[in-house]
C-alpha cells in the first residue's frame, strides 16, 4: 500500500535514503570498507572500454556513470540509448564491458542491445532493479538495485539506486586498473556510506521546493541546466516534469545555452538549474547570470556552501546538503524529482498512472 501517502511516487521519493543505504550495502563490505562485486567471469583490469546502454530514466543514470567511470577508473565509455544502439553498427571492442541498466529488466530496446552487444563478444553486466527478469537470464553478471518494487510509473527511487551501483563498480574498476589508490576508495566508500543520511536531509526543503513548483506550474515551458555529472541530473528533472505534469521541458548543458536555448529564455520560460559547489560551480553560474540578465527566472537546487553565492542571483534556491562533487548527482536527483511530484499536485494531474504511459515499455 501507500503507507499514508498519497501517491506511490510520494511514497517512493521518500524511499530513497532506505534504499541507497539497502543497494549499498550489498557492495560494500562493512569490515573493510570496501567495494566488493560478486565473482566475476572477466577480469576488470583487462576491459578496454564499456558500452552502456538504457532507456529514459536508467540512460541518464548511465550518463552519469559514465562521469564517474572516465573520471575516476580511467575507463573510455560509450553510451547510447537503447533504442539507437540497437540500429546502429558499432564497432566494439572484443572483451569489451556491455553495460546495461534497468529497473524492470524487460525493456523490449534494452534487451535487444544487450542481445546485439553479447553478440559482438562483450561481457554482459546488467544493473537490474527486478533480478527475476528476462536481462537478468541473459546476462554474464546482475549487480541489484536493492529499491524493492517501484509501482509509480515515473521512476524515482530505482535512479539513486542505479546510481549507488554504478559508483562502487567505479571504484571496483578504479581499484582493478590502478587509478584509485586504497586511501582513496576509502574516502570515496565514506562518502558513499554517508548518502543515506545526507538524502534524509533533502525532505528538510520541501517548503522551498514547493515555492519553486508554484513558479513551474504556472509556465508551458522549463528549461533545466546543468553542467558536468548534474547535467544528467537536469535531464532526469525534464524528463520527470514533462512525464507527471505534462508541462514541457528541457534540458541543456549549461554551456550550450549560448548556442541556441538562450533566445528562448524571457519572464515565462523558468530555468531550473542543478548547481552543486564544486569544480564547474562558477561555469555554470556565469551561464545563469547571462540568463538571469536576459529575464529568466532562476530556480536554482545548489547546496549550502553554493547558497551564500547565489543570493540575490536566483529567484529561489533550495539549498541541499553539501557532499562531495562525486556523490553530488544522488543528492540532486532526489529535489529535481519532488519538483516534478509537486508541479503534478498543483496541476491535478493523474501522478502515478500519467496518461499515455506504461511501467514496463516491452514493445519497441
Ligand atoms: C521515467 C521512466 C522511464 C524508464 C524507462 C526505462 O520516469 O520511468 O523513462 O526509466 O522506460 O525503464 P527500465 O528501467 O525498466 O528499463
Amino acid at each position: 500500500g501507500k503507507d499514508g501517502y498519497r501517491h506511490f511516487m510520494d511514497k517512493e521519493l521518500h524511499e530513497h535514503p532506505v534504499v541507497i543505504g539497502q543497494t549499498l550495502q550489498r557492495l560494500i563490505d562493512p569490515a573493510t570498507r570496501r567495494v566488493m562485486l560478486p565473482d566475476l567471469p572477466f577480469d576488470l583490469a583487462g576491459l578496454p572500454r564499456a558500452a552502456i546502454t538504457a532507456c529514459g530514466s536508467a540512460f541518464y543514470a548511465g550518463l552519469i556513470g559514465r562521469y564517474w567511470l572516465e573520471g575516476m577508473a580511467g575507463l573510455p565509455v560509450d553510451i547510447d540509448v537503447a533504442s539507437e544502439l540497437r540500429y546502429r553498427d558499432p564497432p566494439l571492442t572484443p572483451g569489451g564491458l556491455g553495460l546495461l541498466i534497468s529497473q524492470s529488466g524487460e525493456t523490449a530496446d534494452t534487451l535487444a542491445a544487450l542481445r546485439g552487444m553479447r553478440a559482438r563478444g562483450q561481457h554482459i553486466l546488467s544493473v537490474l532493479n527486478v533480478e527475476q527478469s528476462t536481462m537478468a537470464r541473459e546476462s554474464d553478471v546482475v549487480l541489484g538495485t536493492v529499491a524493492g518494487p517501484e509501482i509509480s510509473v515515473a521512476s524515482t527511487k530505482a535512479f539513486t539506486a542505479q546510481l549507488s551501483v554504478l559508483a562502487c563498480l567505479t571504484i571496483a574498476i578504479g581499484r582493478a586498473r590502478g587509478t584509485l589508490t586504497a586511501a582513496q576508495e576509502q574516502d570515496l566508500v565514506a562518502e558513499l556510506l554517508d548518502l543515506p543520511s545526507r538524502a534524509n536531509e533533502v525532505f528538510d526543503q520541501a517548503p522551498a521546493i514547493r515555492e519553486m513548483a508554484a513558479v513551474v506550474a504556472e509556465a508551458r515551458d522549463v528549461l533545466y541546466l546543468g553542467r558536468g555529472s548534474s547535467f544528467p541530473v537536469a535531464m532526469e528533472g525534464a524528463l520527470k516534469l514533462k512525464e507527471v505534469s505534462y508541462i514541457h521541458a528541457e534540458a541543456y548543458a549549461a554551456g550550450e545555452m549560448k548556442h541556441g536555448p538562450i533566445s528562448l529564455i524571457d519572464s515565462t520560460v523558468p530555468i531550473v538549474a542543478t548547481l552543486p559547489s564544486g569544480r564547474l560551480f562558477e561555469k555554470t553560474l556565469s551561464n545563469l547570470q547571462e540568463a538571469r540578465a536576459r529575464g529568466g527566472r532562476l530556480l536554482v537546487f545548489t547546496d549550502t556552501e553554493g547558497e551564500a553565492r547565489l543570493r540575490g542571483l536566483a529567484e529561489i534556491v533550495v539549498a541541499l546538503p553539501t557532499v562531495s562533487e562525486f556523490t553530488a548527482p544522488v543528492i540532486q536527483t532526489i529535489p529535481v524529482q519532488m519538483l516534478a511530484y509537486e508541479v503534478a499536485l498543483l496541476k491535478g494531474t493523474d501522478v502515478d498512472q500519467p496518461r499515455n504511459l506504461a511501467k514496463s515499455v516491452t514493445v519497441e
